[in-house]
């Protein structure tokens, strides 16, 4: 045993002098507390058998907002969890940690780690507590297995369609010339949709990773937009001559990805077309104003309730499950959207109206 009786006096002096706050190892090594709580990067504190707390390191006091030493460690920390986790590294006297649900300024999920660094043989044991915000991660692993369940779910549904449908044109429907047709064109859908499926997932985990970078490139806006409408005016009849463009003079170039904005307005110009009335217009408008280029989106629809809009930007989130689903779409517009604005550090607002109709805004500073 390295610690010898000095502990006991040195003990005292951690105890009550805090001027002078040092434990003696042996009588060569005079080891700080603080110094002990002060190398750890997260909350940390050294604690007596009773709770009382010995010292608290810069996190831990940031993290309590006071000064730790005055206070008993099960009046700072009252979860039963807490006391558990203690009593049981005192008893075994090895390392033990838990969980810990915490509601200080806002509520995180701790991992606290405790463990005994001098045995309690004079009645001067000690115990160093530490406690590891988790929150993120444990947030990170619910999101992946949500993402993870959706797309399973979404590649499932047409899979089983065309299991159905192969099964059915080995058996019953065999030699039936008109069934076949109609199946090849659902097949044919199906398909479509799987692989547009496939194709946001790539685009949307490649856009990921390079968030944090800003793009490189001169995009003529106006043009673009021009560009995209046209394209989605010859998709489908039921967008032939809805789009209007107004848009000011001499605008700005944008420093932004070309084929990244395409894909952003597309995504928006076609949802404004898709999920309005048919055959109202859609009026787009882009300004130039303070150093800002602002583009507006404005459709007549029965619009989107509040309670929808502020996760329309999540992975697979619908306002209307069915009616997307139906229109061949994947669910990861909107998600694709927000981090190429993201990534072009642009604002991106959705406004909605029930009744009257839906208006996005993206705005670039130049
Ligand atoms: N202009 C709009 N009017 C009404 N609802 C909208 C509008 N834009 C988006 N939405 C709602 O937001 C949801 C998410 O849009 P998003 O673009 O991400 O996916 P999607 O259009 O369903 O599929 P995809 O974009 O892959 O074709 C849509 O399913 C729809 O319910
Ligand atoms: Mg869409």
């Amino acid at each position: 045993m390295i610690i010898s009786c000095t502990v006991k006096k040195t003990w005292y002096f951690a105890r009550y002098n805090d001027a002078a706050r040092t434990l003696m190892i042996e009588p060569m090594y005079t080891l700080k507390p603080q110094n002990i709580v002060d190398v750890l990067p997260h909350p940390a504190f050294l604690l007596d058998f009773e709770g009382s707390i010995i010292c608290a390191n810069t996190a831990a006091k940031q993290l309590f907002g006071m000064r730790p030493e005055k206070h008993n460690f099960f009046k700072l920390i009252k979860q039963p969890n807490a006391r558990k986790c203690i009593m049981k590294a005192i008893t075994t006297n090895s390392l033990v940690t838990c969980n810990l649900e915490l509601h200080l300024q806002t509520p995180r999920t701790y991992a606290a780690s405790t463990a005994v660094l001098i045995p309690n043989t004079d009645e001067n044991g000690v115990l160093l507590f530490t406690l590891n915000d988790v929150s993120a991660a444990i947030d990170a692993e619910k999101s992946r297995s949500i993402f993870v369940a959706n797309v399973s779910h979404e590649l499932r549904s047409p899979l089983t369609s065309l299991m159905g449908i192969v099964e059915t044109l080995q058996g019953p429907a065999r030699n039936d010339e008109s069934a076949r047709e109609r199946f090849l064109d659902i097949m044919q859908r199906e398909t479509r949709r799987m692989s547009r499926l496939v194709g946001d997932l790539l685009s949307l985990s490649k856009l990921e990773a390079k968030e944090h970078l800003a793009p490189e490139g001169n995009v003529q806006i106006f043009e673009l937009i021009q560009r995209v409408t046209a394209v989605l005016s010859e998709s489908t009849s039921a967008y032939k001559d809805r789009v209007n463009i107004h848009a000011q003079k001499n605008l700005p170039v944008i420093k932004g990805d070309q084929d990244e904005l395409t894909e952003v307005f597309q995504n928006l110009i076609e949802n404004a077309l898709k999920y309005s009335h048919p055959h109202t217009p859609v009026d787009i408008t882009i300004t130039h104003m303070n150093g800002k280029v602002t583009i507006g989106i404005k459709d007549q629809s029965e619009g989107i309730a509040a309670k929808h809009l502020p996760r329309l930007t999540e992975r697979f989130y619908r306002a209307d499950k069915g009616r997307s689903r139906d229109m061949g779409g994947t669910g990861l517009g909107l998600a694709i959207t927000k981090h190429i604005l993201n990534r072009h550090r642009a604002n991106f607002l959705i406004e909605s109206e029930i009744g009257v109709g839906t208006s996005i805004v993206v705005a670039f500073t130049k």
